[in-house]
């Protein structure tokens, strides 16, 4: 397994020695300039005759750039540091050993590094003249994918703690008539929807405060067009991601002059940090991806990135899973579990997934009011535990996952009785629920010993495990912890994800065969750092196709569709082909008693499920991806996936809406004009024939782009797949 970097594993470094090039140092007599590029784009920093770090640029590589100024404006700071004649938003904001508020940061020295042909590090030192404190702005330039991640180092050699109130992990500033923001915002079972506006003077925010299944309301990332709204396949777009699980802060700040800050990082509230002497506190790190190519373009640029350094293990197969949740939830024994693996393989499907509800025998864990934390196999459902399922599943040739949830507990279990104090809560105060369980405080070490222990003790025993399901349903309410001193409570969210990322790698690392889905009733937790350890993640309890139409749209901005699952499911009682549609344009899957399904639909969903094998899903997975008419601006949606070599393409059409008469042609892009390809509509119910004029046809690839397909396509939930295959 590929670890991208070694941040997650260290938040906190003890340093020995303090690098004092600090107060002697004099300003740097003539400016430097630093230059941050990729293939396309360019950040470029520069000193000014005070010393200071300010911004250039951040756009398009263009070969000539006005001047800097010897004396720029404070606003132009690139990473503002908070009482020192900096009057806005800071990027850091420090309480020095001595209790002097204010921090001064002047440019050192910085060294640019090539890890290969296509990525290289770039460090910039900065120091206060006055105290041994010091800021590395760290950068990871990925060259042929035009993406900068960024992150901070804030480390000094004090004699006392120095409390961090703000730290943001980047902090650029733009420049244009208009700024125009783009979110993804929602709520269980409705997330991701895609949000624009035009950001007006003052500071717009964009939070989470739930600390733990964070992104519940909206993932860590966003969208900037600087002229006019973003267009999908045009014009000059930004997209940032914060590579952290827990609560965030995206602060947008249009100043006086309309210049836009854009200050990204870790939430500030209730989360000062005191920061020991020879201490390193690193900031979790902030994708910036940039296209000139429209939101398509970006996607695509975020896409490839992702899975080649975003996600784990980006190129392997995701597999087809049967899962169980929909179609047992808690009720269930093993001659049901063992029923089901005879649908998964009748349907084709790679492996069977276990859902909650396996475990506790004190308390069964036959609803969610009991049972969590209690990880040992409920005897009474599973009276021959786990192995005997692995085995039964592999008999009819399909793997084995299993659902965990190790950071939760319900006050119903026997390790709440054992150990009432291990839950995050607050003294005298009455406990709160949500889904009737608690959070286990990860910043005690006996419970990031029992979180290992979970999945030693699953995984370990069974090697049959192929996959797990790791969860996440509820967040912080009362953040307070018994395991930390009165002075350090503030610590608690933030230790707490540098303690979730080492258990996640320790799974990882420890079980590199087991595949991961990261799920957090929903998309709880969705952001780049997690999906170092993570093959997947589940994007919504919210299965009708219908509403999985703009769940996956929206992920997709920044995920590529092989991160995001699609399962088939009853949600919505849709007709079985536009679920099975739905379902193709992302890591496909099902959650379905297949019993309960005729034999037609169970037809349809197994011939699905074999054309995915065998003829789409390396396209979905791995090809790229556009938009081509969006659900949100008509009656229908429409995107393509094209192969690397262009040679190879899948079109998926949806009607939405009744229409009078069918809609325009939809016009596929990406294709290579040159070519000529073969078209036909696929995943057609059995015996049913193509009413599409250009099936079986071939057609070049310019035409097909500028003259279109024309669906045949009229009512709600009425779809089409069309393939295109260059003749050679
Ligand atoms: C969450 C998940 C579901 C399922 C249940 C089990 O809601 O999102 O997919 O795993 O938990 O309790």
């Amino acid at each position: 397994m590929k670890i991208r970097h070694t941040f997650l594993s260290l938040c906190l470094v003890l340093t020995t020695e303090f690098d004092s090039a600090h107060a002697s140092e004099p300003a740097p007599a003539a400016p430097v300039t630093i230059t941050i590029a990729t293939a396309r784009s360019t950040l470029e920093l520069y000193t000014g005759a005070d010393g200071r770090l300010y911004q250039r640029y951040y756009g398009a590589t263009r070969a000539h750039l006005s001047a800097p100024k010897a004396k720029p404006a404070r606003e132009g700071e690139f990473h503002p540091p908070a009482g020192n004649g900096f009057i806005l938003e800071p990027a850091l904001q420090a309480t020095h050993a001595d209790g002097n508020t204010s921090t001064e940061l002047r440019y050192a020295s910085h060294e640019t590094t090539a890890v290969d042909a296509n990525i290289a590090v770039t460090r910039i030192k900065l120091q206060d003249p006055e105290y041994p404190f010091a800021v590395t702005l760290c950068f990871r330039a990925y060259r042929a994918e035009d993406v900068i991640e960024q992150w901070v180092e804030i480390r000094h050699d004090e004699p006392k703690a120095v409390r961090l109130d703000r730290f943001a992990s980047a902090a650029p500033v733009f420049q244009a008539d208009s700024y125009w923001l783009t979110q993804l915002q929602g709520d269980f079972m409705r997330e991701a929807e895609l949000q624009e506006e035009c950001l007006a003077p003052g500071i717009k925010v964009l939070d989470s405060k739930l600390g733990v299944r964070a992104h519940q309301m909206r993932p860590p990332a966003f969208l900037l067009s600087l002229a006019g709204p973003a267009r999908e396949e045009s014009g000059e777009v930004i997209g940032g991601s914060l590579g952290w699980a827990g609560s965030f802060q995206f602060a947008f700040e249009v100043d006086h002059r309309r210049q836009l800050r854009a200050l990204c990082g870790i939430n500030p509230f209730g989360s000062a940090y005191q920061l020991d002497p020879a201490r390193t506190f690193r900031t979790p790190p902030m994708f910036w991806a940039w296209s000139d190519a429209g939101k398509g373009g970006l996607s695509r640029n975020f896409h490839r990135w992702a899975r080649q350094y975003g996600m784990r293990d980006g190129a392997k197969p995701r597999p087809v899973l049967l899962n169980n949740w929909e179609a047992t939830y808690f009720k269930f024994d093993e001659a049901k579990i063992v029923s089901l693996f005879d649908g998964a393989k009748e349907l084709g499907a790679d492996l069977f997934l276990l859902d909650d509800g396996w475990f506790g025998n004190k308390h069964p864990r036959d609803d969610d009011h009991r049972g969590l934390g209690d990880w040992q196999v409920n005897t009474k459902k599973l009276p021959h535990g786990l192995s005997y399922l692995a085995d039964e599943a592999k008999k009819r040739s399909i793997g084995f996952g299993i659902w965990i949830e190790p950071e939760m507990v319900n006050p119903l279990s026997e390790l709440f009785e054992q150990h009432p104090d291990w839950v995050i809560r607050q003294p005298k105060r009455e406990l709160q629920f949500h889904r009737d369980q608690l959070i286990l405080d990860l910043t005690r070490p006996e419970v990031q010993a029992f979180a290992r222990r979970v999945i030693d003790d699953t995984l370990a025993p069974n090697p049959g495990i192929s996959y797990v399901k790791w969860d996440c349903n509820r967040y912080v309410m009362q953040p307070g912890s018994s395991y930390l001193p009165a002075d350090r409570q503030t610590h608690l969210l933030i230790d707490y994800q540098w303690a979730l990322y080492d258990v996640m790698r320790h799974m990882a690392e420890k079980y590199p065969k087991v595949m991961a889905m990261l799920c957090s009733g929903g998309a709880g937790r969705a952001d780049f750092s997690s999906m170092q350890f993570f093959h997947s993640f589940w994007p919504s309890d919210n299965t009708d196709p219908m509403q999985r139409i703009y769940i996956q749209w929206g992920f997709g901005h920044f995920f590529p569709p092989g991160a995001v699952i699609a399962h088939i499911t009853d949600k919505g009682h849709r007709p079985i082909k536009f679920t099975c549609d739905v379902a193709l344009t992302g890591a496909l899957g099902v959650d379905r008693d297949v019993s309960r399904w005729t034999p037609a639909e169970r037809a349809t969903v197994a011939a699905t499920i074999a054309l995915y094998h065998n003829r789409i899903r390396d396209l979905v997975q791995q090809g790229d991806q556009y938009r081509l008419e969006s659900p949100y601006e008509g009656k229908r949606a429409a995107l393509d996936y094209v192969s690397p070599d262009r040679a190879r393409a899948v079109l998926f059409v949806y009607q939405l809406g009744e229409t009078a008469a069918t809609l325009g042609p939809v016009k596929p892009r990406g294709l290579d004009p040159a070519q000529r390809y073969r078209v036909r509509e696929i995943n057609l119910p059995a015996k049913a024939k193509s009413r599409l004029a250009l099936h079986d046809q071939v057609v070049s690839g310019a035409s097909l782009m500028s003259e279109g397909v024309q669906p045949p396509l009229r009512h709600a939930v009425e779809s089409l797949v069309v393939e295109f295959v260059a003749e050679r």
